[in-house]
């Protein structure tokens, strides 16, 4: 495996600070034809990107990983965006054979008994199925925001991703709330009805709940967990 940090990441740095959000997919669509992708879990933020790329046509993929635990809310939007936009988004899914083993072994609610069957859980559900979407991709388009918690202030508009090999593009990185919440407004895109019932960061369903105003926003994932590193190992690229 190379795992060389490419040249081409410094000069999308530059562009990627004198363009704006929508110039810049454009350059990277035509830059990297076939060779990027989007990730979308239908949040708040995702649905801006997915407006994007959808409304202007731009010649990137977008695919989701279904973990089979999300929300009937989450799989709700995802078919109103295939509607909306004409569209039919890429679904992985965890390897077949894993999630049996797994399920076998530890039952179906195991990530509530340890961090380690937790993070083995997320790790068939979501990271593995991830690798096989970014194959054969050089540019990783994602919606994490600085906001959402300390470990992601940080990352980087454009930075390398050591553990998938691949240059991410974080375009909402310095966006706030009230930004996404007006450019879905603005733009009549659907969003996920839970983030109007106090649920910031979305992923899911038994590892996902509201949180009281004032709490952090990851507050919601993995509560049951000491505070620390609330990641489940899609984003470990943060210095
Ligand atoms: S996570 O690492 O805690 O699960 P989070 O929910 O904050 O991530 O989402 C950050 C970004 O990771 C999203 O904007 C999206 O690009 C990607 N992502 C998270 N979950 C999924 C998913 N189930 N399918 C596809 N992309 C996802
Ligand atoms: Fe499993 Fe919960 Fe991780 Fe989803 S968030 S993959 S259900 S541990």
């Amino acid at each position: 495996m190379n795992s060389t940090i490419p040249d081409y990441i410094q000069e999308l740095t530059y562009y990627s600070g004198r363009l704006n959000f929508t110039e810049f997919l454009k350059l990277l669509s035509q830059r990297f034809p076939g060779h990027i992708t989007f990730s979308t879990s239908f949040s708040f933020e995702d649905q801006v990107i997915a407006h994007e790329i959808l409304g202007n046509d731009l010649p990137i993929t977008l695919f989701t990983l279904d973990t089979g635990r999300l929300f009937a809310e989450t799989y709700s939007v995802w078919n109103s965006t295939n509607e909306k936009y004409h569209t039919s988004i890429k679904a992985y899914f965890p390897d077949f054979r894993q999630l049996e083993n797994f399920l076998q072994q530890k039952g179906p609610n195991a990530f509530y008994e340890s961090v380690e069957n937790r993070k083995l859980c997320c790790h068939i559900r979501k990271v593995e199925p991830l690798k096989r979407a970014l194959q054969g991709n050089q540019i990783w388009i994602t919606g994490l925001r600085a906001e959402h918690s300390p470990d992601r202030q940080h990352h980087e508009l454009i930075e390398w991703d050591a553990a998938n090999n691949i240059v991410k593009y974080n375009p909402l990185l310095h966006w706030t709330t009230e930004q996404v919440r007006q450019y879905i407004d603005l733009n009549n895109v659907p969003y996920n009805p839970l983030h109007d019932k106090g649920f910031v960061s979305i992923g899911c369903a038994p590892c996902t709940r509201a949180i009281r105003p004032g709490e952090d926003f990851r507050a919601g994932r993995w509560w049951w967990e000491d505070a620390g590193k609330k990641e489940c190992g899609l984003h470990l690229n943060a210095n």
